[in-house]
């Protein structure tokens, strides 16, 4: 078929599995450029490896450090002439280098909330790799159903407190317009919101990993977090999601306590702001990441996911004296130059000064569309968009 990106609000429906798989390639080469990570990981689950820094997370693992892969994800394969999910196609991608290079990659497609991919995956690991030393958890959705209880939860992205008023814009037209968010009304949307974001469900994995004895002596785990700046905090850090990733960062006390025994290590990395599916959806981060872009390019520290997730691998999770950096507050920092004083003055000073009518000049919109596009396989020069092409592309090991 011939595939067009088509939008819904945030949403792209359609993703191209040709221009996905050239997202992919053009990670794998930014990571063998790089050159080898020493003391790397060598049997790695990532958990959430469709898109976004999860995908990052496991070409670094296996391009990076010739690590044996599993992937689990949520995604979904074309069907009655509709396309498959960027992340489907990325998987297929991805596993096809992988085995060409000659890595064991193989995938589980499934709820990772639930006991039942759990259970899949311990299987696997048990069949085919015995143990794993390097756990990455990349999960994000919007709801969990709760595999004790059944309950279905749904996370809000709100303020806390008070109605928070800023700006914000539509990506597409580039419309910056004002916008209010109306706290939460009860504590209910608190809660709810770690049930689904924070860390109950890491541990859930850690446990069930643990008990079955599929993690190596030394085994390695790790979260993602963001913080960002105090123009988002309303929202983010101090919003609902920011609630569940307190949670999900006081996690790692308890998972170190569960893996005392095989001496492992839970770690939570705090992340730039990026462009993922995930990201596009909280009002407000899209206009920060279109103004943060151009503040980075500009002083050349930009970074994507694959360029984070080699950094985060090369100089913070496996350096060569084998000591991890962290914060005060014992956390990995790959935001470092996303916070860096400089560039936030700039970005805070574009900010006040952001207008529909000056945006294309002070920020860098364009490039925030085309790596929304390219999430799901448009807006690359090398791809003919009118050729037909397959979307019946399946991921080899499913
Ligand atoms: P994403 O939306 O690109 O990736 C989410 C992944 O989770 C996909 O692989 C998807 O298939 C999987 N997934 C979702 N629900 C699932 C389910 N029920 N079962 C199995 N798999 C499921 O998101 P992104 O942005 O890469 O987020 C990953 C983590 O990074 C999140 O914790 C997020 O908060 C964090 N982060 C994101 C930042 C950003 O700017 N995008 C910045 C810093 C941290
Ligand atoms: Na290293």
């Amino acid at each position: 078929m011939i595939i067009k990106p088509r939008t819904r609000g945030f949403i792209c429906l359609t993703s191209h599995p040709d221009g996905t798989a050239l997202n992919i390639k053009n990670q794998i080469d930014y990571v063998q450029s790089k050159g080898t990570i020493e003391n790397g990981p060598k049997k790695v689950l990532v958990i959430g490896a469709s898109t976004g820094f999860g995908i990052s997370s496991r070409i670094a693992a296996a391009f990076g450090s010739g690590a044996a892969t599993i992937g689990v994800f949520f995604e979904k394969p074309a069907a009655e002439g509709k396309p498959g999910t960027a992340g489907w196609y990325n998987s297929a991608a991805f596993e096809k280098e992988a085995h060409e290079a000659g890595l064991y990659a193989k995938s589980i497609n499934g709820d990772a909330f639930s006991d039942e991919v759990k259970q899949q995956t311990i299987d696997l690991i048990k069949k085919d790799l015995g143990t794993i030393d390097l756990v990455v958890y990349s999960l994000a959705s919007p709801r969990r159903t709760h595999p004790k209880t059944g309950v279905a939860y749904a996370s809000v992205l709100k303020p806390i407190g008070q109605t928070f008023s800023n700006k914000t814009v539509d990506f597409h037209t580039g419309v910056v317009s004002d916008i209010s968010i109306n706290p939460i009304e009860s504590q209910e949307d608190i809660d709810n919101t770690i049930a689904v974001m924070g860390g109950e469900d890491w541990k859930f994995w850690m446990e069930d990993l643990h008990n079955a004895g599929v993690l190596a002596n030394g085994v390695k785990t790790v979260a993602y977090s963001y913080i960002g700046p105090e123009l988002t905090f309303p929202i983010y850090r101090n919003g609902t999601i920011g609630q569940a990733k307190n949670d999900l960062e006081a996690t790692t006390t308890t998972i170190n306590s569960i893996l005392k025994d095989v001496n492992g290590e839970a770690y939570v990395s705090v992340n730039k702001a990026l462009v993922t599916q995930s990201s596009s959806a909280i009002p407000v981060v899209p206009l920060y990441i279109s103004l943060l872009y151009k503040v980075m390019k500009e002083k050349g520290i930009h970074e994507g996911t694959i360029e984070q997730m080699y950094r985060l691998f090369n100089d913070r999770l496996y350096t060569t004296d084998g000591t991890i950096p962290l914060d005060n507050e014992g956390r990995i920092r790959v935001d470092d130059w996303e916070m860096r004083a400089d560039v936030q003055e700039e970005v805070a000073k574009l900010w006040s000064q952001a207008t529909t009518e000056n945006l294309e000049q002070i920020s860098d919109i364009q490039g925030y569309r085309d790596d929304f596009f390219n999430l799901f396989g448009f807006n690359f020069d090398a791809i003919d968009y009118e050729a037909e092409t397959n979307e019946m592309v399946q991921v080899p090991s499913i």
